[in-house]
C-alpha cells in the first residue's frame, strides 16, 4: 500500500499522554485536531492537518467517560474519512463493552458487537486492540484486527524481580482466565493454580470458592486481563492467605479502578504490588507506592510502525 509519507498519529481526548508517548517512540509529532462541544452537548472534531492519502492512526482507549470517548472516536474517524485519509486505524488499547459479548440472559444486548459495527461504519479500515476479555471479540469487527498483548512485558517485569522459581506460583483468579494464566506461567517457568470464583448477579460482587493447586509458602502472582472494582483480586488475595500463600502480586493489563477501588485493593495486607499498564489514563486515584506501571507505548508504537511498513505484528510476541 502506498501512502503519502509516514504514519500520522492523532489522539482523541481519552488518553493524550499515551499518544504522546507513542509519538516519542516513533520519533514523530502528534497530529493536530480541535475538539469542542456545542451547548446542545454535541461533540465536534476538526482535524487541523492534511491527511489526504495518509496512513492515519487514531489513539483512543474507550475509558471513562466511556460513551463520550466512543462517540469522539467515531466522529474522529468520520472526519478522517471525509478528509480522504488513505487508511484509518482505530487504536483502542482498552475496548470497553468487551465483556458484554453474549446473550446469556433473555432480552440483553451484545454491546461489544454494536460498538465494533459502529467503528466499521464510521470508516475505520483496521483496529488495534489489546488483551481482550475474550479473544473471539475480535470476530465482532468486520475490519482487520490486530490484538496486541501486554503479557510478555508484564512477565518480563516479574522475571526482572528475581523471585526464586520455587517460591512462585501463577494464579488464575477465575477459571475464565486460566488459559491466559497458563501462558504467563510458562513464560515464568512457574506452576499454575486456579481459583474457583462465582459472580453474584449482574453486579460486581464475587465469591471465591476454592483454590485448585498448591500455593502454600509461595508468592502468588495473580494475572488477569482487567481489574475493575478490584473485588476479584481482593477475594483472591484473601483465599490465598487462607491457603498459606506468603504474599500476593496482582497484575493486569487494564486497570479501571473507579472511585476508591485502588485504595481498597492496595490496603489488602498480603498484597505486595499491583502491576498494571497504561492502556487507560493513570488518574491520581490509581497512584500508590504499591502500584507499579509498565507502559504499553513502545509496544503500540512498534505495532504501528510494522503495520505501516507491512511487516509482521505477530513476530513481536514470539
Ligand atoms: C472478568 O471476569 C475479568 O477477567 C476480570 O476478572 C474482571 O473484570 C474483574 O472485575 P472486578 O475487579 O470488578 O472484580
Amino acid at each position: 500500500m502506498l501512502f503519502n509519507g509516514g504514519p500520522m498519529i492523532f489522539t482523541g481526548r481519552a488518553h493524550s499522554q499515551l499518544a504522546e508517548d507513542i509519538c516519542e517512540y516513533l520519533e514523530c509529532d502528534l497530529g493536530n485536531a480541535e475538539f469542542s462541544k456545542f451547548n446542545n452537548d454535541n461533540t465536534f472534531v476538526r482535524i487541523m492537518d492534511n491527511v489526504r492519502h495518509r496512513d492515519v492512526f487514531i489513539i483512543q482507549p474507550t475509558s471513562y467517560p466511556v460513551n463520550d470517548n466512543i462517540m469522539e472516536m467515531l466522529i474522529f474517524i468520520d472526519a478522517a474519512r471525509r478528509a480522504s485519509a488513505g487508511r484509518i486505524t482505530a487504536v483502542m488499547p482498552y475496548f470497553s463493552y468487551a465483556r458484554t459479548d453474549k446473550k446469556d440472559q433473555p432480552r440483553v444486548p451484545i454491546t461489544g458487537r454494536l460498538i465494533a459495527d459502529l467503528v466499521a461504519t464510521a470508516g475505520a479500515d483496521r483496529v488495534i486492540l489489546m488483551d481482550l476479555h475474550a479473544a473471539q471479540v475480535q470476530g465482532f469487527f468486520s475490519t482487520v484486527v490486530d490484538e496486541l498483548t501486554a503479557l510478555p512485558m508484564l512477565a518480563d517485569y516479574f522475571l526482572n524481580k528475581d523471585i526464586p522459581e520455587e517460591d512462585l506460583v501463577v494464579v488464575a483468579p477465575d477459571i475464565g482466565s486460566s488459559r491466559r494464566s497458563r501462558v504467563f506461567a510458562s513464560r515464568l517457568e512457574a506452576p499454575l493454580a486456579i481459583i474457583e470464583k462465582r459472580r453474584l448477579g449482574n453486579n460486581d460482587r464475587v465469591e471465591t470458592l476454592n483454590v485448585i493447586g498448591n500455593v502454600e509458602n509461595k508468592y502468588a502472582l495473580l494475572f488477569d486481563d482487567e481489574i475493575n472494582t478490584g473485588s476479584t483480586m481482593i477475594a483472591a488475595a484473601n483465599i490465598l492467605a487462607d491457603h498459606g500463600s506468603k504474599g500476593v502480586y496482582a497484575c493486569a493489563t487494564h486497570a479501571v479502578l473507579p472511585g476508591d477501588a485502588a485504595q481498597k485493593l492496595t490496603a489488602v495486607s498480603n498484597l505486595n504490588e499491583l502491576v498494571i499498564t497504561d492502556t487507560m489514563p493513570l488518574e491520581e486515584r490509581k497512584k500508590h507506592p504499591k502500584v507499579k506501571v509498565v507502559s504499553i507505548a513502545p509496544l503500540v508504537g512498534e505495532a504501528i510502525k510494522r503495520i505501516h511498513e507491512g511487516r509482521s505484528v505477530g513476530a513481536l510476541f514470539r
